[in-house]
């Protein structure tokens, strides 16, 4: 479909099945600190991970037109299972840019290893998807070996990050990529940043960690580059809305300030396939 003209004044849509995309919302903010936001995180239905993938693309381009129809000049799915969800056909659908979390990620490592053994993590439609093995096999040198790792979103969103409990786990999940001899770890989850303290001391100082929010932000600073979309300097404060489809909007921004000790003043409860806010009606961050 062609780029359809919205005004680079425009926020950029983020969506998440929940708090974890936050981790690619902040590494956007600081790489983007003049840009508007509106983040979505689908609180009624997290988590992903564990459901079938058709479910989770029906959620995902419910939450993607609705941000669409709020006048975003571009999309960011900042969840592995949602990209995954809706890898093949997301671009085609809508009219403004779409990044998703996966390609960007792919590449990185793909330019990051030295030894074409590669190692991924992700939750279990990730995984299952085999979305991220349909882009590496584009190389016939890499060699890749997934885990799913189903315990590691609790664990995080528990506040559970380091110890023996986490380490534990994180060596069950990882030996068979330690067995394989990765020098590449992709963290193909949001929730995985908050865990690399305890990765690497699993894998070894010499495996390199991939993680796909430094790489989405780096993906969406050069898209709006490209397209002379960035914000301009002098169209005054950026704003920022936090949206939630869950009810208990206060556990979102507990989690929030727990996970990346962002304070929220406010997160909107919404109803995927109802919003109807005019563009532009942003609260100040
Ligand atoms: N955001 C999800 C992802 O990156 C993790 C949390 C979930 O399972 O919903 O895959």
């Amino acid at each position: 479909m062609s780029t359809r003209e919205v005004s680079p004044e425009a926020p950029i849509g983020v969506f998440d099945s929940g708090v974890g995309g936050l981790t690619v919302a902040r590494a956007i903010r600081d790489q983007l600190p003049g840009e508007s936001m509106i983040y979505v995180g689908d609180t009624a239905r997290t988590p992903y991970g564990p459901r079938p993938i058709a479910e989770v693309r029906r959620f995902a381009l419910e939450i993607l037109d609705d941000l669409v129809a709020q006048g975003v000049k571009m999309l960011v799915i900042a969840c592995n299972t949602a990209s995954a969800a809706v890898l093949r056909d997301a671009r085609e659908r809508y009219d403004v840019p779409v990044i998703e979390v996966i390609g960007p990620t792919v590449r990185s490592a793909m330019s990051i290893t030295r030894n074409g053994r590669v190692g991924l993590i992700g939750t279990q439609g990730t995984i299952q998807s085999r979305a991220y093995d349909d882009l590496f096999s584009m190389r016939s040198d890499i060699e890749l070996t997934s885990a799913a790792c189903p315990r590691f979103v609790e664990l995080v969103e528990a506040g559970e990050t380091s110890g023996p409990v986490v380490i534990d786990v994180a060596e069950g999940y990882l030996a068979p990529l330690v067995a394989a001899g990765i020098d590449t770890l992709v963290l193909g989850c949001t929730h995985y940043p908050f865990l690399r303290g305890a990765l690497r001391q699993v894998v070894g100082p010499d495996v390199a960690l991939v993680s796909s929010d430094i790489e989405t932000a780096n993906a969406v600073y050069e898209v709006l580059t490209a397209r002379g979309m960035l914000r301009p300097a002098d169209s005054g404060d950026p704003v920022l809305r936090y949206e939630a489809t869950g009810p208990d909007t206060a556990e979102f921004k507990a989690l929030a300030k727990r996970m990346l000790g962002i304070g929220i003043d406010a997160v909107d409860r919404v109803q995927t396939g109802t919003i109807a806010i005019p563009p532009g009606a942003f609260r100040a961050p």
